[in-house]
C-alpha cells in the first residue's frame, strides 16, 4: 500500500464515512488535478464527476483562480474580520450583492434586495448564520417569542447544531435528536415518489408526466397556516430551490417556488434559500441570474451560499441578507443588539480573492453560452440510461444530474440502504476512471463546468456500463 493511503489509514477519521470499511481497501490518494480531471498518487487518471463535492465550478488548477490566490498571498493571506475591514472581503461583497439583486426576466420583486453579507466558512455555517438572524428577527419585531422553523421532508443543510435541527434526514439526524431544537417538516414535492402522483411509471423525468393537483402546495399551506392559528407563526422557511441535493438531487416541478414563497410571504414569514448546492448557476441558466431562487422570480429574505462560492477552490461561505434585517440588530452599545456571532477566519483574504476570481469566470458571457451547451450534451447523453430497467428516474436541473436506481422501473421498488445499490456502482465507476458519490440509491452526475463534450460522454458512458456490471446487462 502506498505511503500515503497508509498514513490516512492510520491517522485520519473521514466523514460521513463508515471507517471500519474503509480500511479495508485501499484509499485513491488525489495529488493532483486539472480540468476536470484528477490524478492519484499511482498516476492514474479519474474524471471529478460530481466536482468535489459540489464545489469546483471552472475545473482544477483554473489559471485564473490560481493567480488571484497567488496575487493574494503576496500580499497577506488572512487578517481577521473582527475589528479590521480587507481589500478583497470589501469587493466581494459588493460583487454578490450586485449579483444577487440582478434583475431576472421573471423577478416581480415586490421583495426588498439583498444588501448585507456576513461571512463564514462553509454551508452549515452560511445557514447557522441564516437560522440566527431569522430567529432572533423574529423576536426583535414582535413576530413571536419563540420563533419556530419549516423546512422540507428530506432537507440536509448541514451538520451544524443548528442547520441539522432544521434538517430532516433520520439516518444523519435521530441520533441528536435532544441536542436540536424542535423544527417542523413539511412534505417535500418529489415527483417521482409523491403518493399524489397518480401517472404510471414512465421513461421519462416524473415531473414531466406527473398527474397532481399540487397537493405538496397544499401541504405547505396548510402547515403554515395551522402553525398561524397555534398563536405562533412560523419565523422562517428553510428551502432549496430547484433541486434538493442531499436528499437526493429531488428536484421541484416548475411553479412550485413561485407559490411556496407566495404562501411563505403572505404569512409575513421569512425565506430563507440554502442555495449551498444550487448556488452560481450550478441549476442552468434559465436567467441571466446564478441563483436558482431567481429562475422563479423568488427573491428570499436570506440567501445562503457556500461550495461554489470560491470555485471549489477554498472554505468560505456568503449568507446575504436584507437592510431589514441588519437594522433590527442596531442599536447604541449598551443596549447590546450586536449580532454576537462570528469565526476566525470569516472574511477570509484568499477566499474572498478566490471568490472574485470566480466571479469574473461566471459572468463572462462566452462561458454561459459554454455552461448552456454543456446543459445539453449532459441531457443527450443522460438519455441513454432509459434503456437500462434499474433505472428508475433520471432528473436534471441544469448541471445536476440524479439517476435513480430501482429493482425494477415499472414497479419503482425501492433498494434497501443495506444493498448498498449506489457505493456498488459508484465502485464500478472508480474501476473506469471516473468519479462521484451516490446519495442511497441515487447516482450524481455535477460536472465542473469546464467539463469537455468527450468527458461528459465518458462519464454517462462508466455509469451505464457500471450499472449493467453490478445489475446484469439486462435492457428495459
Ligand atoms: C444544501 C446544502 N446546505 C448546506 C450544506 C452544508 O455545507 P458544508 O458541507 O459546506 O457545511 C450542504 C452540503 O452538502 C448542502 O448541500
Amino acid at each position: 500500500m502506498n505511503k500515503l493511503a497508509k498514513l490516512d489509514r492510520a491517522y485520519v477519521w473521514h466523514p460521513f464515512t463508515q471507517m471500519r470499511d474503509w480500511v479495508r481497501r485501499e484509499p485513491i490518494v488525489i495529488t493532483a488535478g486539472k480540468g476536470a480531471v484528477l490524478w492519484d498518487v499511482q498516476g492514474r487518471e479519474y474524471l471529478d464527476a460530481n466536482a468535489s463535492i459540489w464545489t469546483n465550478l471552472h475545473g482544477h488548477r483554473h489559471p485564473h483562480i490560481t493567480g488571484a490566490i497567488k496575487r493574494q498571498l503576496g500580499k497577506i493571506a488572512h487578517s481577521s474580520a473582527l475589528g479590521f475591514a480587507n481589500e478583497p472581503a470589501s469587493l466581494l461583497a459588493e460583487r454578490l450583492v450586485k449579483a444577487a439583486n440582478r434583475k431576472t426576466p421573471r423577478a416581480k420583486d415586490a421583495q426588498q434586495p439583498l444588501s448585507k453579507v456576513f461571512f463564514s466558512d462553509d454551508g452549515s455555517t452560511a445557514v447557522e448564520v441564516a437560522l440566527k438572524l431569522a430567529y432572533e428577527v423574529a423576536r426583535r419585531l414582535g413576530r413571536t417569542q419563540k420563533p419556530r422553523f419549516l423546512s422540507l421532508t428530506g432537507a440536509y443543510h448541514g451538520d451544524t447544531v443548528g442547520a441539522v435541527s432544521v434538517g430532516h434526514i433520520d439516518l444523519f439526524h435521530k441520533a441528536y435528536d435532544s441536542l436540536l431544537f424542535k423544527s417542523d417538516a413539511v412534505m417535500a414535492p418529489y415527483c417521482y415518489r409523491c403518493p399524489f402522483n397518480r401517472a404510471k411509471p414512465d421513461r421519462a423525468d416524473a415531473r414531466e408526466y406527473r398527474k397532481c393537483n399540487w397537493e405538496c402546495v397544499g401541504k405547505v399551506e396548510r402547515r403554515v397556516g395551522a402553525q398561524r392559528k397555534k398563536g405562533n407563526p412560523y419565523a422562517a422557511m428553510v428551502v432549496e430551490p430547484l433541486m434538493q441535493g442531499a436528499a437526493g438531487m429531488i428536484p421541484q416541478p416548475e411553479g412550485w417556488l413561485r407559490r411556496v414563497a407566495e404562501i411563505v410571504r403572505a404569512d409575513g414569514a421569512q425565506l430563507i434559500a440554502d442555495e449551498v448546492m444550487t448556488g452560481f448557476a450550478r441549476t442552468g441558466q434559465a436567467s441571466a441570474s446564478l441563483f436558482a431562487s431567481h429562475h422563479e422570480g423568488v427573491q428570499p429574505d436570506f440567501l445562503c451560499l457556500a461550495k461554489g462560492l470560491t470555485g471549489g477552490y477554498l472554505p468560505m461561505a456568503a449568507t446575504l441578507t436584507t437592510q431589514a434585517v441588519f437594522d433590527a440588530f442596531l442599536g447604541k452599545y449598551d443596549e447590546f443588539k450586536t449580532f454576537f456571532h462570528g469565526h476566525s477566519y470569516t472574511g477570509n483574504q484568499l477566499g474572498a480573492a478566490a471568490a472574485i476570481a470566480s466571479l469574473d469566470l461566471l459572468e463572462k458571457p462566452e462561458n454561459r453560452r459554454t455552461r448552456l451547451q454543456l446543459e445539453k450534451t449532459l441531457r443527450e447523453e443522460l438519455k441513454s440510461l432509459w434503456s437500462l430497467p434499474n433505472v428508475g428516474d433520471v432528473r436534471q436541473v441544469g448541471l445536476v444530474a440524479g439517476i435513480e436506481l430501482v429493482r425494477d422501473w415499472r414497479t419503482r421498488e425501492a433498494f434497501d440502504v443495506r444493498e448498498r445499490a449506489g457505493i456498488r456502482v459508484c465502485e464500478a465507476m472508480a474501476r473506469r476512471g471516473v468519479l462521484t458519490r451516490p446519495i442511497g440509491s441515487v447516482l450524481l452526475l455535477v460536472p465542473p463546468y469546464c467539463t469537455t463534450l468527450k468527458q461528459i460522454q465518458r462519464m454517462v458512458a462508466a455509469m451505464r456500463e457500471s450499472i449493467q456490471e453490478v445489475f446484469g446487462r439486462r435492457e428495459a
